[in-house]
């Protein structure tokens, strides 16, 4: 049996925090894409994921937040092992993923994708593409099929009258609950949700949303909620990890992030004005310069051409994570050892100062 990992605070290190028993943990997971630099130039590697450590505790819904081409789908790829590490690992249970087959990966752990008008096969009905998972998986035959999809259609909410329309007959919030029923017709235990409703109206979002957090209830799940909107995450998720180019720049459990944001690159993103397109994903975050190209990423810490706190440290030395009250980590030099000379917790007036108009500008948005 695993031991429940302690949180110490002020401790160095990504394994400090505390959730629930970890189902699923990803450690120093990369991932590098070659990529081509031109005609007849040599390719060359994008760290698309560059040191990740992630876990999602049993029970919990762990929100991954940050701009677009930050590595978040990635990550998911990863975590559903459908794209296999470059380093580092997944583990299940504390099994590494690796070792694992990957029917049994994904009777276990679900997807459910931004975009229901292409996840669907689209000459499919719906009964069809809900009880494909079962019908791969051989449980059982055409009667178990059919009394299952019935079962899941009532849960998600959708009206047997649709079992055998086609996904272009539905609307989109009917065909992300075919999406949702085809995730959970297996009774997963985790459901990785990468922007389940940016590419819906906005009248249909926050349904989508409040029925996801119902199945949560009912059924136990484990979610792992990705998603540019801060007003879904800090709706939806138990813990927030805020991604920057590859990399968890902070992670907190929600209502401490959104109270007290520490990393300046978290501070912006709850500063930031939502993009009044749902599909978008880009928050405007007013932080000037463009998300840098991974390919060529800045030296140091990855935020500093950006950062308003910028030193001169920044460009020359990446920051290492540190945890403060147990249950927060965040990757900046404001919180390295000098700053934090004081005390493994203090946190520089300068930046708590500085937090809280921000997180109260997000309150008013969502
Ligand atoms: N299959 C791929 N081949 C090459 N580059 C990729 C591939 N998938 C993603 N990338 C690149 O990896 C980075 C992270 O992408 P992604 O994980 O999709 O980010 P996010 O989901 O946060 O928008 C981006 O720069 C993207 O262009
Ligand atoms: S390490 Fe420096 S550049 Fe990076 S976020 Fe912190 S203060 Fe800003
Ligand atoms: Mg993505």
């Amino acid at each position: 049996m695993r031991a429940e990992p302690r949180a110490v605070p002020g401790e160095r290190g990504p394994r400090a925090r505390v959730v629930n028993a970890p189902i699923l943990e990803a450690r120093e997971l990369h991932c590098v894409f070659e990529v081509s630099a031109g005609f007849m130039r040599p390719r060359r590697p994008l760290r698309a994921v560059n040191g990740v450590d992630l876990r999602l505790g049993k029970g919990e819904s762990l929100g991954l937040v940050g701009e677009s081409g930050c590595g978040k789908t990635t990550v998911a790829m990863m975590l559903l092992g459908l794209i296999s590490p470059s380093g580092g690992e997944v583990t299940m249970d504390g099994e590494p993923m690796a070792g694992l087959d990957q029917r049994e990966i994904s009777r276990r752990i679900q997807p459910i994708f931004q975009d229901p008008y292409s996840s669907l096969n689209p000459r499919k009905t719906v009964a069809e593409i809900i009880s494909l998972p079962l019908r791969v998986h051989k449980l059982g035959g055409p009667a178990e099929w059919r009394s299952q999809v019935t079962e899941i259609m009532d849960l998600v909410g959708l009206s047997q009258r649709y079992a055998n329309n086609l996904p272009n007959q539905l609307s989109g919030g009917q065909r992300q609950r075919v999406a949702i029923a085809r995730a959970l017709v297996m009774r997963p235990e985790v459901v990785i949700c990468d922007e389940p409703t940016s590419s819906l109206d906005v009248s249909v979002q926050s349904q989508i949303l409040n029925l996801l957090l119902d199945l949560q209830r009912e059924l136990g799940l484990t979610y792992l909620l990705i998603s540019h909107n801060l007003a879904v995450v800090e709706h939806m998720a138990t813990r927030v990890a805020v991604m920057y180019l590859g990399r968890i720049v902070e992670e907190a459990l929600t209502e401490e992030l959104f109270r007290n944001p520490r990393h300046p690159y978290t501070q912006a993103l709850l500063a930031s004005v939502l993009t009044p397109e749902p599909g978008l994903g880009v928050p405007d975050t007013h932080l000037g310069a463009a998300f840098p190209n991974p390919i060529e990423p800045p030296s140091g810490c990855t935020f500093h051409p950006r950062c308003p706190h910028v030193m001169p440290a920044c460009s020359a030395v990446a920051p290492i994570p540190v945890t403060h009250e147990s249950t927060t980590l965040v990757e900046c030099h404001l919180f390295s050892e000098a700053r934090t000379a004081a005390g493994p917790d203090t946190v520089p007036q300068q930046v708590e100062d500085e937090a809280r108009p921000a997180a109260a500008g997000i309150g008013g948005a969502a």
